[in-house]
């Protein structure tokens, strides 16, 4: 049975409407995930949900333990994740409540566990071009069409350490680099499912502009309300994707650790 891994972001900690099945607790060689996965099911397909920040959201983004997270969706036989995560908006034109489908990333992050392969498994360098599975991005495109779902197709997320928002200043930098939404779980999450070969894809629900753009102070008030206002919007979007996703793939997430060790 096709299995497709979910995690909820800011704002979403389950998803209302699934067929329940059960929960499960998983233990890794590299920890706890964040909290027990939610196993439910959606027209023949498994879907396996894990509220990234915990079901209670006690867990920040930089205590996150991604390794176990990601390890944790491969061992329940996990081949794809759609990742939903909370964003600000950098580029021009981005306003609460966008939906982007990213391509690319920027990973800015410092200080946490990226890697499963820590030298003890031989040295693994994965190819990254393209970090988000182009067969799911199509797919997720197409779902927005077919459920009547604004999706911006492409851009480029920039991953901070956090907890702090950002300065004006880092955001007007990581609009030169190129950057147009910015968030704070991004990464490792999407180079540690590739490392797994398990394909990977994120939803980014723009929740506020970011630091600098507007002439106000961010709070994470407006954070939650704009996330929680677009729920229905990502349930319908993801029941659709769901309906569209084949076993069979053509992408080469499936192949990333074939030509990666040295
Ligand atoms: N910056 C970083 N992470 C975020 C933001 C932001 O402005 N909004 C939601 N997550």
């Amino acid at each position: 049975m096709l299995k497709i891994g979910v995690i909820g972001g800011s704002g979403l900690y389950g998803i209302k409407g699934l067929l329940l099945k059960n929960k499960k607790k998983v233990s890794t060689p590299f920890g706890k995930p964040s909290d027990q996965y939610v196993i439910g099911e959606s027209g023949g397909t498994e879907i396996i949900f894990l509220p990234r920040h915990g079901s209670r959201h006690n867990i920040p983004p930089h205590e996150i333990n991604y390794r176990a997270n990601i390890w944790g969706f491969k061992m329940l036989g996990v081949t794809r994740i759609i990742s939903i995560n909370a964003v600000g908006g950098i580029k021009k034109g981005l306003k609460p409540g966008d939906i982007v489908i990213p391509d690319q990333t920027i990973d800015m992050t410092k200080n946490r566990k990226s890697t499963f392969y820590d030298g003890k498994e031989g040295v693994v360098h994965i190819d990254f071009t393209e970090p988000y599975c182009p067969d799911i991005r199509r797919i997720l495109m197409k779902a927005g069409k077919n459920a009547k779902v604004a999706l911006k197709d492409g851009g480029t997320y920039v991953a901070v350490e956090g907890p702090r928002l950002e300065t004006a200043s880092e955001i007007r930098s990581f609009a030169i680099l190129g950057g147009d939404i910015v968030g704070m779980t991004g990464m490792p999450e999407a180079s540690l499912a590739r490392e797994l070969e398990i394909c990977y894809s994120g939803i980014s629900v723009v929740a506020n502009y970011a630091a600098g753009i507007k002439k106000k102070k961010l709070t994470t008030k407006e954070v939650m309300e704009a996330i929680g206002a677009s729920t229905e919007k990502i349930k319908r979007l993801l029941k659709e994707t769901f309906a569209l996703i084949k076993e069979e793939n053509s992408c080469a997430c499936r192949e990333a650790l074939k030509e990666a060790r040295i």
